[in-house]
């Protein structure tokens, strides 16, 4: 068949303008009656699967029909992470300015991998990450600076996932180390640390049995004595720690390790100190939020997810090293230069070339949405975005301390809330804790998710966590959340047999 009765594919069609603003269209109106929705999408296993044909279209189909699909069939399988009521895991932030700016993205279609392959796209990346260092009270060591690609700091790169940089930072901690056989290294994060630490241990090749997990204090954070013996306890056996993870937020209850008494524990060990933030780095952009990076200039290297709670959308994980030698250590543990590859702007060595500074090659325009945020919303604009949380999770608290029924499992950190019902009539405060939470299920009204604190017995103790972040939440949604805490229990007393 001739290619002649087919519409040559151009990257823009004339069409576009117009077909983008349907987008915008849609995704005004899915916010508008996002509200009206459950959090979670009611869709069984297999719903979405079922409902699309079983082969791609063999002839163009109208835009219109695949956006009326986007309506029919996506939308309604769609967890709402933008819903106001959604209090679940952390927040995943959306914002005008970063959409704006990934349509852009998508617009340019340009690849990163290379200073040469796009100019624009690392360096306006060293600058928004050198920006940003300054916003959250990052020390000067840990920015590229005047002097750029010859910069004596580190400075920073754009990755995925915080998971993502947790790998680099290992691989990076590793190479540092030296030698090829890693059967002796060992690495080290709390009992509360995210699990990234030992996805990241599989994939460099350290044994299992060489990941630490560090006990902790009793609110949760890194006992560093604890680190201190094992540690030692682990060189005079032989073996060498090389990488140590320190969380400032946990997953699980917001802990904070103390990288203050931890940091020179780490240094004199000669190990790489990771310090991941993921979650609660946003906050830092407010100086009375920074208490918890005293110690900080230990750190060879920090993380946090703007994708969280600092009004980038998905995915944006900002990755900082401290200095020149650690800048070092992360490319040449990442470097390799195949011909096809080779240029006269990398042999220059003026030049950053970030496909060196994690395991992808190729990379996206992912500067632009920071760079929109940052200057669309301000730093004044963000500061007040994170207050906002912290002020309803104050107020939340402020209601459960209030109410003999519910208690605080841990203290309030940040925006973050983890509140369990007590003991009442024979029923246990874990029993009345799992019910709420099952009720709140099937309500649908409000999405919360649990974990498990650890309070000396072997269940542990259930805890609801009210994770406050979403743009869209309002301290009137928190009044209702409250409310529907309330009603949960109410409800779980009048069904319980005690
Ligand atoms: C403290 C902490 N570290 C790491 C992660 C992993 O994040 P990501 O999904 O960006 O890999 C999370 C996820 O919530 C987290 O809370």
């Amino acid at each position: 068949m001739s290619t002649e009765s087919f519409p040559a594919a151009n990257a823009i069609s004339e069409c576009f303008e117009a077909q983008a603003g349907q987008v915008a269209a849609l995704i005004m109106k899915y916010h508008a009656s996002i509200e009206q929705r459950p959090v979670m999408s009611s869709a069984a296993p297999g719903d979405v699967f079922g409902a699309l044909p079983q082969h791609a279209p063999e002839t163009a189909e109208p835009f219109e029909n695949v956006l009326r699909d986007v309506e029919c069939i996506i939308i309604p399988a769609l967890t709402h992470w933008q819903h106001p009521m959604f209090l679940g895991y952390f927040p995943a932030n959306a914002s005008t300015p970063a959409m704006l700016a990934d349509l852009l993205c998508a617009g340019f279609g340009v690849q990163g991998m290379l200073w040469q392959t796009s100019p624009a796209c690392t360096e306006l990346e060293m600058r928004v990450l050198d920006w940003l260092a300054k916003l959250i009270g990052l020390p000067e060591s840990f920015r590229f600076g005047a002097a750029g690609a010859s910069s004596t700091g580190g400075g920073g790169v754009i990755q995925g996932t915080a998971s993502e940089t947790t790998l680099a930072a290992m691989v990076a901690a590793r190479y540092a180390h030296g030698g090829t056989d890693h059967s002796h290294c060992v690495v080290y994060g709390s009992t509360q640390a995210h699990s990234s630490i030992e996805k990241s241990a599989k994939l460099c090749g350290i044994a299992q049995d060489n990941v630490r997990h560090v006990p902790t204090t009793e609110n949760l954070a890194m006992n560093p004595a604890a680190l201190q013996e094992m540690i030692a306890h682990d060189q005079s056996a032989g073996r060498v720690p090389i990488f140590v993870c320190a969380t400032l937020g946990t997953t699980s209850t917001g802990a904070f390790d103390p990288i203050g008494t931890i940091g020179p524990i780490v240094t004199a060990s000669n190990a790489w100190l990771h310090i991941d933030a993921a979650w609660a780095g946003s906050a830092f952009v407010c100086e009375e939020f920074r208490g918890s990076m005293r110690g900080i200039e230990h750190a060879a290297s920090f993380n946090f997810n703007p994708h969280k709670w600092l009004l980038t959308n998905f995915d944006c994980s900002t990755f900082w090293v401290n200095g020149a030698a650690r800048r070092k250590a992360l490319i040449d543990a990442m470097s390799i230069a195949p011909e096809y590859l080779r240029n006269a702007a990398t042999e220059s060595g003026e030049v950053v070339d970030y496909r060196d500074w994690h395991a992808p090659l190729g990379r996206r325009f992912r500067a632009l949405k920071l760079w929109f945020v940052l200057r669309m919303f301000g730093a004044a604009g963000l500061r007040a975005h994170i207050r906002s949380h912290v002020e309803m999770a104050q107020w939340l608290e402020a209601q459960v301390n209030a109410d003999e029924r519910m208690e605080l499992v841990m203290p309030r950190s940040l925006a973050l809330v983890c509140i369990a019902a007590r003991a009442h009539r024979g029923n246990s405060a874990n029993e009345l804790t799992r019910a709420m939470h099952d009720w709140l299920r099937e309500d649908g009204r409000l999405f919360l998710t649990h974990t498990v604190v650890p309070d000396g017995t072997p269940e542990g103790r259930y805890t609801l966590r009210v994770a406050i972040g979403t743009p869209s939440t309002r301290q009137f949604h928190i009044a209702k959340a409250w409310d529907l805490l309330c009603e949960a229990l109410e409800n779980v007393y009048s069904t319980s047999a005690g």
